[in-house]
C-alpha cells in the first residue's frame, strides 16, 4: 500500500486531482502529464482522465494513439476497461475527447453503469489527475467539484491572470471551492512566479474569501516544446530538465498535502460527478 493510501486509513479511493485553467494553452496538459511522471516516480500508480472535450491531446502528448474513448463507452460498444491505455513508465489514460460532457446527462441507468464499472478500475490507483480543459464550462466546474484538489494553472500574462481570477471566483461562488491550489507556469525568474501569485492570492482573499495555496512556480523551459515534439515529454529525462525539476516540486507539495480524502469510497468522485452531490464535508477543498 502506497503512502497515499495509507494517509487515508486504508480507504481505497484514489486522491482526485483536477488540473484546470481560465485562458486556454497555459499548461494544463504538460502540467497534468508531468505530474503523473512525477506522482509515478514518487511511488505512486496514476491514472489519467483527459476530460478536455475541446482539444483532447494527452494521448499525443504521452505518444499514445487512442483507439476508443468515452463516446465507445456511453454507446456500449466497449467497457471502460477496454478503453484505457498504458503509458509511458507505466501511467495509465482514460481518453475521453467528445465524450466527456456527455457524462453530467446520463440516465439514471447509465450513470450507475459507469459507477459500476469504474468502481472496479479505480481501486487500483492511488492518484487520479483530471485535465479539464479550460474556461467555466459545466463539465470543467463538475470536475473540479467533484476532485479532492483543484489546480489552477496560469502564466504570468495579464490576460490568463485576470482568466484565473475569474475561474477562481467561479469556482468559489458557484461552487463553493475556497480552496485552489495555484501554479504559475512559464515564469522567467522565481521571482516574478512568486510577486504573480501573491498577487492573485491577495485579491482572491480581500474580494473572495478564498484562500489559494500557492503549488509552486515552473520555469518557461525550452525543452518543454522539444520534448513535445519529440513525443518524450513523458519519460525519465524531461524529469531531469529545469522545468520537470519544478513539476516534481509541484507534486511533492501537492501529494505531501494531502489531508484525507472526504470522500468514503472509490466511487464517490463518480457520483459526485455524475450526479453533482455533496459527497464531502463543508470546507474540505
Ligand atoms: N514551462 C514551459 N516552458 C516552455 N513551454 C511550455 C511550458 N509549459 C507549456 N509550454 C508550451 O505551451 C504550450 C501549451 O501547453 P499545453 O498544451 O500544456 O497547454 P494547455 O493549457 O493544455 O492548452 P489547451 O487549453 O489548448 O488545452 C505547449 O506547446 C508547450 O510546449
Ligand atoms: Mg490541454
Amino acid at each position: 500500500m502506497s503512502l497515499l493510501r495509507s494517509v487515508k486509513g486504508g480507504a481505497r479511493a484514489p486522491l482526485v486531482i483536477a488540473v484546470t485553467s481560465g485562458k486556454g494553452g497555459v499548461g494544463k496538459t504538460l502540467t497534468t502529464v508531468h505530474l503523473a511522471v512525477a506522482a509515478q516516480r514518487l511511488g505512486h500508480s496514476v491514472l489519467i482522465l483527459d476530460g478536455d472535450m475541446g482539444m483532447a491531446n494527452v494521448d499525443v502528448v504521452l505518444g499514445l494513439q487512442a483507439r476508443y474513448n468515452i463516446r465507445d463507452v456511453l454507446d456500449g460498444h466497449v467497457s471502460l476497461q477496454d478503453i484505457i491505455i498504458s503509458g509511458p513508465l507505466g501511467i495509465d489514460l482514460i481518453p475521453s475527447g467528445s465524450g466527456i460532457s456527455s457524462l453530467t446527462s446520463l440516465t439514471y441507468v447509465q450513470q450507475q453503469q459507469i459507477i459500476d464499472q469504474i468502481s472496479t478500475i479505480e481501486k487500483s490507483y492511488d492518484v487520479l489527475l483530471i485535465d479539464t480543459g479550460a474556461g467555466i464550462s459545466d463539465t470543467v466546474t463538475h470536475f473540479c467539484k467533484a476532485a479532492d484538489k483543484v489546480l489552477v494553472v496560469t502564466t504570468p500574462e495579464p490576460h490568463a491572470l485576470t482568466d484565473a481570477y475569474a475561474l477562481i471566483k467561479v469556482l468559489a461562488e458557484s461552487h463553493d471551492i475556497k480552496r485552489p491550489h495555484l501554479m504559475i507556469n512559464q515564469t522567467r525568474s522565481e521571482s516574478e512566479g512568486l510577486k504573480t501569485a501573491s498577487r492573485i492570492s491577495e485579491v482572491a482573499m480581500r474580494f473572495l474569501d478564498v484562500q489559494v495555496s500557492h503549488a509552486g512556480n515552473v520555469p518557461i523551459d525550452p525543452q518543454v516544446p522539444k520534448s513535445v515534439m519529440q513525443r518524450r515529454a513523458a519519460s525519465e529525462q524531461s524529469t531531469f530538465t529545469i522545468a520537470g525539476q519544478a513539476w516534481t516540486q509541484v507534486a511533492r507539495k501537492l501529494l505531501g498535502s494531502s489531508e484525507p480524502s472526504q470522500r468514503v469510497d472509490a466511487q464517490d468522485f463518480w457520483r459526485c460527478l455524475l450526479w453533482q452531490e455533496p459527497v464531502r464535508a463543508e470546507g474540505a477543498k
